[in-house]
């Protein structure tokens, strides 16, 4: 049976339309039964199902059904592969099916503004093109399985300081560059069934309640379809909510929301027909969801397990790998000595609503063992207790005399789970001071370390990574991600992980100190369009690892640059083409960046931004041809003043790299662009006036061979004078041109 949205509309009583637009409890949309609609269930999310069956909360406090814990968009951001992303999204699908869930809660696609943010781990990158392109990959994936996605936090969530109440405020073109993007790639690319809007304000206004961002944003100028849900309690005011274009209040407000909406109704304040349009949405989501919603649906828990590991070994990031310490050889000789109780203990995810309760852990200790089959002995050390602050001397010294006689020292670091979480920020992206003790005395006894990362946000390396060789960047890996490491630091897996966030050499350097998390109610993104990379770029910092850096076993090089002109005008694009070869002796898969410069712009721009990216695969000596698109808006900036997107003529830059500081080729590209020049006016300067093709010769007419015609070519004084717009100077004593002459002039040359 299918439900028939306009007769059930027309069926339902102003309060049965009401009471539909709140919860029926935590994770369930109501039903009405007097009418056969039944209710849904949605829930987190993202990166593995969190179906609560008893006591149900918002925070993983208590206990889901087994699922596949993936790992969390820090890892899959590091991945770049959305083709993975997308097999990950249809296995959530599956398990939401089996479970009878009709919306998954995710993914989150806010941007990494601060390394702070508590919960920075759920979201994907600095980056809104990468952001964009991987989450509408998984949504894709997700959505072919006939379960909904929720794209969240809409939108300038970047914080969880204050979440509930602060304000945003970010100027319309940072908004538009960097906030809004990857939720606009999101809604354009993969049209998610659903949007859940933000705790906080933007710029002084609830996103719950903005018709600018749920409406004129979302639905007019991108093409939303779907349903506004609330995030959970982020309902202000009820009304408010409905008619800026939330359409369910979630969880359940016990009937105050539905109270608030009848009353508003009735008083005249609130339109019937924005409920309808509201009540529409909902009824739509639930039938669109029924299909995929029978009894009996199972999953396969062993292959999405084998998924989740695949998944883990692409998001780990080598950062360095001194003289080719890894891989480990596991048919060598010697001890491998496995440091650290995150080898034993894993931290897999990170703490929140997002938690899921996995199917199985794998531990790196076990996998090793496992892998090694007797070939290599593993000799095992804590070295520290996981949620201490301090020093443990026993431990220590059972790790200094594991790595004295090992081969090699595997050293498991990372941030406890109290450091990072939904909820609260961090305080310092430092690893705790007894892990680096233990890493200086495990070095001095052993000098061949390798370190292991468990951290969900980036952490500090440039203090203590020159005691160790090699450095792999493991994020938070999954339940799957024990054995990943193994495959990677054994050589069976290549390391393809990129980063998706740029790693500061201190904290110091990082582009929203002085403005994170903010004061008095209000957080200002003062850095503007400069977020992390672009920040890094514009201020010449050095970085310990940059935006998009990555190490493989082996090597690629980049050659064959070809830039072609597809369309060009107002709407341009342009195909660059290249070809990847693999140098070294393993095979491999490289991550193509693109980045585009706009050296020419009349705006500030950022010096360089990702515009495309792809990877490829290669055997050992096997080269390919890589071929990349450039649409329009790869070029295009934010005109505050035309209220669009504008590709300004000129020529752009070209580079591609292995990361965003590893350039590789450069080529460039002149674009005609659009006429952005603004529409002469009064209060126009001089110098513009000058420059107009038709208003200058008229006014160099007017001034003549005069006084002011000298001091406005002074060499000294001129740039000055012609910065003075016209009708200023009009009013000078003295001045050929008169007040009247100048709007004369207006009219005349704007009406041309
Ligand atoms: C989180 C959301 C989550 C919701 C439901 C909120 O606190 O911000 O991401 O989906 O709770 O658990």
């Amino acid at each position: 049976m299918t439900l028939d949205v306009p007769a059930l509309l027309a069926a339902l009583t102003i309060e049965e339309k009401a009471a539909l637009l709140d919860g029926a409890d935590f994770w369930h949309t109501q039903p009405v039964e007097r009418l056969g609609i039944p209710g849904v269930m949605v829930t987190d999310g993202p990166h593995g199902l969190r179906k609560q069956t008893g006591e149900s909360d918002h925070v993983g406090l208590n206990d889901s059904v087994p699922a596949t814990c993936f790992p969390p968009a820090a890892g899959l951001a590091s991945t770049w592969n959305p083709e993975l992303l997308g097999r990950i999204g249809e296995a959530l699908g599956r398990e939401c099916r089996a479970e009878q869930v009709a919306v998954l809660l995710g993914p989150g696609v806010n941007m990494k503004r601060s390394p702070l943010c508590g919960r920075n781990f759920e979201y994907f990158s600095e980056d809104p093109l990468l952001a964009g392109d991987l989450a509408a990959a998984l949504v894709n994936g997700l959505q072919s399985t006939g379960v909904g996605a929720s794209l969240k936090h809409f939108a300038a969530n970047n914080q969880e300081t204050d979440r509930m109440t602060v304000s945003a405020d970010v100027d319309e073109r940072t908004l538009r560059e960097i906030y809004l993007p990857a939720f606009e790639r999101v809604v354009t690319q993969a049209q998610p069934w659903t949007v859940m809007c933000s705790y906080n304000k933007i710029n002084g206004t609830y996103a719950s309640e903005d018709p600018w961002l749920l409406t004129q944003v979302l639905r007019d100028e991108w093409g939303f379809e779907g349903l506004v849900v609330s995030d959970w309690g982020a309902v202000n005011r009820r009304d408010a909510g409905v008619a800026a274009g939330l359409d369910l209040e979630m969880p359940s407000s016990g009937g105050a929301g539905t109270r608030v909406i009848l009353d508003a109704v009735r008083a005249g304040t609130l339109s019937e027909a924005d409920v309808d349009r509201a009540v529409t949405r909902v009824l739509t989501l639930i039938e669109k969801s029924r299909p995929a919603l029978r009894e009996g649906q199972t999953f396969d828990a062993e292959a999405h397990h084998a998924l989740a590991r695949e998944a883990a070994a692409a998001s780990a990031v080598l950062l360095k790998n001194t003289d080719g310490i890894l891989p480990l050889d596991p048919r060598g000789g010697g001890t491998i000595a496995v440091i650290g109780e995150f080898a034993r203990s894993p931290r897999f995810q990170g703490a929140g609503s997002s938690q899921v309760n996995p199917t199985r852990v794998e531990t790196a200790l076990d996998a090793l063992r496992a892998a090694l089959d007797g070939h290599r002995e593993v000799a095992f050390a804590p070295g520290f207790v996981i949620d201490s602050d301090a020093a443990d001397d026993d431990l220590v010294a059972e790790a200094v005399r594991t790595a004295a006689g090992a081969d090699v020292a595997v050293l498991f670091l990372g941030l406890p789970p109290s450091y990072e979480s939904e909820g609260y920020d961090r305080d310092h992206m430092d690893l705790p001071a007894h892990q680096i003790d233990l890493l200086h005395a495990v070095a001095d006894a052993n000098p061949r370390v390798v370190v292991v990362l468990s951290n969900g946000s980036v952490v500090t390396v440039a203090p203590w990574q020159d005691r160790a060789q090699a450095v792999l960047e493991g994020w938070l890996l999954g339940q799957a991600g024990g054995s990943a490491t193994a495959d990677l630091l054994l050589g069976a897996a290549d390391p393809a992980g990129r980063l998706a966030e740029t790693v500061p050499l201190r904290f110091e350097d990082n582009p929203a100190v002085g403005a994170f998390p903010g004061e008095l109610g209000h957080v200002r993104y003062g850095e503007g369009l400069l977020i992390g990379y672009r920040w890094y770029d514009a201020h010449r910092l050095e970085v310990a690892y940059p935006f998009g850096h990555g190490l493989s076993y082996t090597s690629f090089a980049y050659s064959d640059l070809s830039v072609t002109v597809l369309a060009d005008g107002a709407e341009p694009s342009v195909e660059v083409g290249l070809t990847v070869t693999n140098t070294g002796e393993r095979a491999g898969r490289e991550t193509v960046q693109l980045y585009v410069t706009d050296p020419q712009a009349t705006v500030y721009r950022p010096e360089q931004e990702l515009r495309a990216f792809t990877q490829v695969s290669l055997a050992p000596g096997e080269s390919a041809q890589v071929t990349l698109t450039l649409p329009t808006r790869a070029f295009a900036f934010w005109h505050t003043a035309m209220k669009r997107w504008v590709v300004e003529g000129g020529a752009f830059g070209i580079r591609v790299g292995s990361s965003s500081r590893d350039i590789r080729l450069t080529g460039a590209v002149e674009l005609t662009g659009q006429d952005t020049g603004a529409p002469l006016t009064a209060e126009a300067t001089v110098d513009a006036w000058l420059g107009h093709a038709v208003a200058g010769p008229w006014l160099h007419e007017q001034l003549g061979d005069g006084l002011f015609t000298a001091l406005l070519s002074d060499p000294v004084n001129g740039q000055m004078m012609r910065a003075i717009p016209l009708v200023r100077l009009s009013r000078f004593p003295g001045f050929p041109v008169t007040e009247p002459d100048v709007e004369a002039a207006v009219q005349r040359f704007t009406a041309q």
